[in-house]
Formats: structure tokens, C-alpha cells, sequence
């Protein structure tokens, strides 16, 4: 029998796409045994947002969410989303942080690494997944995917043989907008099953409602694993429901490996969640909604309603229909980057200045003038020689690694940070997000002093 890997996505993206990564972990420690009992290839519950709003909003270390987690789930692979270089930011870090990140996470639980760069520029995984390899962990390497006249199928051909040849153990096609279409994931599928020997997962989001029909003729081509969300938590900015598509694959010959009698289990904990979720204001049930304007615009949904609330907030929404006519021209410009953040966010602010201002290009973002310089990799395509001008004048954008220009950082950090980091995880925290890391400690410390204060009295 053929068989189709499943990821649960609840803890992770799910949770990330429908209540802006405000899970906390007392939310979901009740159903973690029998999460670990449904038969799913692996549970992602790491990496993206929740390292950010565990420490930002969720008064909750990281690491030890992360340890917590393991020690109730000890069958099923827990799985993390790794942006390259980025880790979990937005600039690019010195390789001794990326190893060490690496490393500190296969320690406290991370089983599967699933690795990422905004403009599939190799170079700025290749550090993470080389650790991850030492580590003995599972180096997922992703290609993330953007429709435009430069991209095809023998470009993504290509990425899956340079993916292959850098050593990851298997290849993930990253549709972040979930504006792929089945015959699209068809092609595209079969294409890298064709020049690749490796297993090939596709990631996608329900906004368009494409996402179960693609992800069906994704698995005729041979895909060897989705991600899906268990059904309360499914739909809309999420992923396809767990149970329907276990269903559908069972029915068409598929095994999974799932549990129904389980995932029952698992869908009433998170059907009570997500009434509260609804009850408290947490959770938008409009976003578990179908949106099709990402199909007519090509732009992701998230973006489209950022663009929205920028326009808003500046009373020009009246501009809208230029911004969107405006922002395919800047990507054209900038070499037609996945629209996956940060690029998402360039593309979408430079085209509302470039429209509100009246005339392209006058002020240029710090961002897009980084991105010109070639210092968040290379860039897909041709970057346009107008803009590259403005920017660079007679200088010539960078063709080497920018993480290459950066010094090492965590054994400086560390002995800058003295007794406030307690291990090496807060140092890592630290030099992710400082001022919230400062925070969180601070926090961190007047809760155990009180509770001490309160051991003693009591006593
Ligand atoms: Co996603």
C-alpha cells in the first residue's frame, strides 16, 4: 500500500495562522499523550512565531516549552520551522549562533528541522542544514513557491539537485500563500520526484480553498507527505483538516498511518479551545473563512490584508487598486522574490510609498535598499538597472554571503550577559530578540522570588 506522511500543524502553523501564535502551553498540555498516540509522521510545534510569542506575550520560556513538550510526546517526531540564516528573525546571524541554535534544539526535542530561505539562495541554509547533519537530526530543505515568468519547472528541478547534493534528507515545496493549484502541484511534484531521490512534503494553506484538491493531485505525482490541521483548528489562513484528508486518502488507497478513534480525541480537546478562542476574541472565526481575492491579485492573503491596513491607517485606502496594480511591478523589479516574509513585507510597503508619494522610487525603504545591495542573498532574477543605480551609484551589490561579513557572536554574548542568561538557551534567546529576552528574565525572576518568599512563610 502507498502511504502519505501526515504533519500536524495545531501546535505550530495552525495556531500561528488563526490566533497570531498566542497558544500557550498550559492551553494544550492535556492533549500532548494522545497527540503522541495518533500515528502522525511528525507534530510541528516549534520554530516560526512561537519562539517570539512565547517570550513577547506568553510569559513562557522557549526551551522550556520545547522540553515539556518532549517529555510527553516521546513517539512522534517533533518538527521545527527554521528560517536559514534568519533562525527565527529577520537579519541574518553569524554561523557560531545559527550552529549553536541548531544544536540547543536537537538537544531539548527538535527531531526534523524544516529549513528555509525567502529567496531559496542556498547559501543561507546550508550552515543550518550541515548542523542539523552533525547533529543527527532529519534536515529538511525547502524550495518556497512563487509563480512569475522567471520561475518553471526546470528552475525547481534544479533547486531539488542542489538540495540533493548539499545532503538534506528531504525536500519540502513551501507554498506559503496557498495559491497553488492542483495541476501546478502535479507538475511540480513530478518534476522533482523525476530529478531528485529524496522524499518530497508539500506545505500549503487553505486561503484559497485550493489546498485539499492540490494536496490530492500532489500524492497522484508521488508527494510523500502533507500538512494538515486537526479539523477545529483547520481552514481558511490554516491548513486542510487532518480527518478529512486522512479519509480522502484512505479511500483512494493511501494509508497514513493515522488513528480516526484518536483524532476524534484530539478534535473535541480543541473544539472546546477553540470555542473559548472565539468567546474571548482571540480567535476571528472570519479568518478560517475561504478568501479568493490572493487568486486574482497573486499575492498572499496576509499580505493583501497588511497592504489593507496600512492604506487604512494612512486614509488612503482609496489608493488600493493602485498599490495592487503597483506591487506585481516592484517585484518585477526586485527579481520576482517569493512573496514569503521579509519579502512579502518589502514588496508590499515599497509599492504603497511608491504610490502615495506619488512618483517610483523616490523613497526607497532601508529594507529594499539592503535587499539591492545583495545582503539578503541573490536575488531569483534580474534586478532592475534603474533601481540598481539609484541605490548603488557606481558601487557593485555584494555576491558573497552576508553572513560571511559577520562576526562570531554567542561567546561574546554570553560573557556580556554574565549571570543574566542562566544557560546557553537564554543566551540564544537573548541574542534572538534582546529587549523582550531582557524582559522575560526580569519576569522570570521576580515570579521565582516570589514564589521562594511564599515557600517560606508558608513554612
Ligand atoms: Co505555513
Amino acid at each position: 500500500m502507498m502511504r502519505v506522511n501526515i504533519t500536524e500543524t495545531v501546535l505550530r502553523d495552525a495556531q500561528q495562522s488563526l490566533v497570531a501564535t498566542r497558544m500557550p502551553f498550559s492551553d494544550f498540555e492535556g492533549i500532548l499523550e494522545t497527540l503522541d498516540q495518533a500515528g502522525y509522521y511528525s507534530l510541528e510545534c516549534w520554530g516560526g512565531a512561537t519562539f517570539d510569542s512565547c517570550l513577547r506575550y506568553l510569559n513562557e520560556d522557549p526551551w522550556e516549552r520545547l522540553r515539556k513538550i518532549k517529555s510527553k510526546v516521546k513517539n512522534t517526531k517533533l518538527q521545527m520551522l527554521f528560517r536559514g540564516q534568519n533562525i527565527l528573525g529577520y537579519k541574518h546571524y553569524p554561523d557560531d549562533v545559527v550552529r549553536k541554535f541548531v544544536a540547543l534544539s536537537a538537544k531539548n526535542g527538535i527531531d526534523i528541522f524544516r529549513i528555509f530561505d525567502a529567496l531559496n539562495d542556498f547559501r543561507n541554509i546550508e550552515t543550518a542544514v550541515d548542523e542539523v547533519k552533525k547533529q543527527g537530526k532529519h534536515a529538511q530543505g525547502c524550495i518556497c513557491y512563487t509563480v512569475s515568468p522567471i520561475h518553471n519547472l526546470e528552475k525547481y528541478a534544479a533547486m531539488g539537485k542542489e538540495l540533493e547534493k548539499m545532503g538534506v534528507h528531504s525536500i519540502c515545496i513551501k507554498d506559503m500563500a496557498g495559491i497553488m493549484g492542483p495541476q501546478e502541484a502535479y507538475d511540480l511534484v513530478k518534476a522533482l520526484k523525476e530529478s531528485v531521490k529524496l522524499p518530497v512534503f508539500l506545505h500549503t494553506h487553505s486561503t484559497t480553498g485550493l489546498a485539499p484538491v492540490t494536496y490530492a493531485k500532489a500524492v497522484e505525482a508521488g508527494c510523500d507527505g502533507i500538512d494538515t490541521a486537526i479539523s477545529s483548528f483547520s481552514g481558511g489562513t490554516s491548513q486542510p483538516p487532518t480527518e478529512t484528508m486522512d479519509y480522502s486518502f484512505n479511500q483512494m488507497g493511501y494509508e497514513t498511518g493515522l488513528n480516526d478513534k484518536v483524532l476524534k480525541k484530539i478534535n473535541d480537546y480543541f473544539k472546546t479551545l477553540r470555542a473559548d478562542y472565539i468567546a474571548s476574541g482571540l480567535m476571528d472565526p472570519l479568518v478560517m473563512g475561504t478568501e479568493t481575492d490572493a487568486l486574482v491579485y497573486q499575492i498572499p492573503g496576509g499580505m493583501l490584508s497588511n497592504l489593507i491596513s496600512q492604506l487604512k491607517a494612512q486614509n488612503a485606502i482609496d489608493k488600493l487598486e493602485d498599490v495592487l496594480a503597483e506591487t506585481p511591478r516592484v517585484r518585477k523589479d526586485l527579481g520576482y522574490p517569493p512573496l514569503v516574509t521579509p519579502m512579502s513585507q518589502m514588496v508590499g510597503v515599497q509599492a504603497a510609498t511608491n504610490i502615495l508619494v506619488g512618483e517610483r522610487y523616490k523613497n526607497i525603504s532601508k529594507e529594499v535598499k539592503s535587499y539591492v545591495k545583495g545582503e539578503y542573498g541573490r536575488a531569483p532574477g534580474e534586478i532592475d538597472s534603474e533601481l540598481m543605480n539609484k541605490v548603488m551609484g557606481d558601487e557593485k551589490p555584494m555576491t558573497s554571503r552576508f553572513a560571511d561579513t559577520l562576526e562570531p557572536l554567542f561567546e561574546k554574548t554570553k560573557k556580556e550577559l554574565k549571570d543574566v542568561a542562566r544557560n546557553d538557551e537564554d543566551v540564544l534567546s537573548y541574542i534572538a530578540f534582546p529587549q523582550i529576552a531582557e524582559a522575560f528574565f526580569k519576569k522570570r525572576e521576580e515570579k521565582e522570588s516570589k514564589t521562594v518568599y511564599y515557600t517560606i512563610t508558608r513554612k
